[in-house]
């Protein structure tokens, strides 16, 4: 948890942009990197912060996954990090962890539920880093 709860979070961003008028650049705002692999921050999910969160807006906390397998050493070992996959099968389907879904939604407008719900999130992923480039056409022409 100490290791992987990111070097920076959305409070570095709530200071970095306080008291600077929105949509502006300027010459003080750098990229913010939290450094890699922020695990710990993401299974926090919004306790932990690790985005920044805009006002009024409301954020989802911690997933509560089955008992069993709700700390990170009930899934990955320690020291290599590999995921032991066969307990999983217990519960889930699939080849591999990124096959594993229970939502009926489609979470990234795809519509495709049959997939595991890794692709939802690349999708994401993928749609953000576009409206963030977008963004930054817009704003400041680069
Ligand atoms: C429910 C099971 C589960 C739990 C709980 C879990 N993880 Fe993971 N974790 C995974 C899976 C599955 C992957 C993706 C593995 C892959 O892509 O092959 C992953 C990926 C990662 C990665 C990225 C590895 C890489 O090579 O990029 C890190 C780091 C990590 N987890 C750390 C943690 C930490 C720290 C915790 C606890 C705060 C945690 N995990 C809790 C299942 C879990
Ligand atoms: C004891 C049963 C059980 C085991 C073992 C288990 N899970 Fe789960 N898992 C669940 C349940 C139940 C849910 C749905 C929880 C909910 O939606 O509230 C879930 C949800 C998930 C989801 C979210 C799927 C979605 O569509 O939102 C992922 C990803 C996941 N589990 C990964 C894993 C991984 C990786 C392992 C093995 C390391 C694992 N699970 C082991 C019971 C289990």
């Amino acid at each position: 948890m100490t290791c992987h709860q990111g070097r920076t979070a959305g409070n570095t961003v709530a200071a970095a942009i306080e008291g600077k008028d929105l949509d502006t650049a300027g010459s003080s705002l750098r990229f913010i990197n939290p450094h890699y692999a922020t695990a710990a921050a993401s299974w926090l999910g919004g306790y932990g912060g690790a985005g920044y969160h805009y006002e009024g807006r409301e954020y989802s906390g911690l997933f509560w996954h089955a008992r069993p397998v709700s700390s990170c050493n009930s899934c990955h070992e320690p020291h290599s990090l590999e995921v032991d996959f066969e307990p999983c099968q217990t519960c889930h389907q699939g080849e591999t962890p990124q096959d594993i879904r229970v939502s009926r939604l489609s979470h990234d407008g795809s519509g495709n539920a049959a997939v595991g719900i890794a692709y939802d999130i690349r999708g994401n992923s993928e749609t953000l880093i576009q409206m963030i480039k977008d963004y930054a056409e817009s704003v400041t022409g680069k």
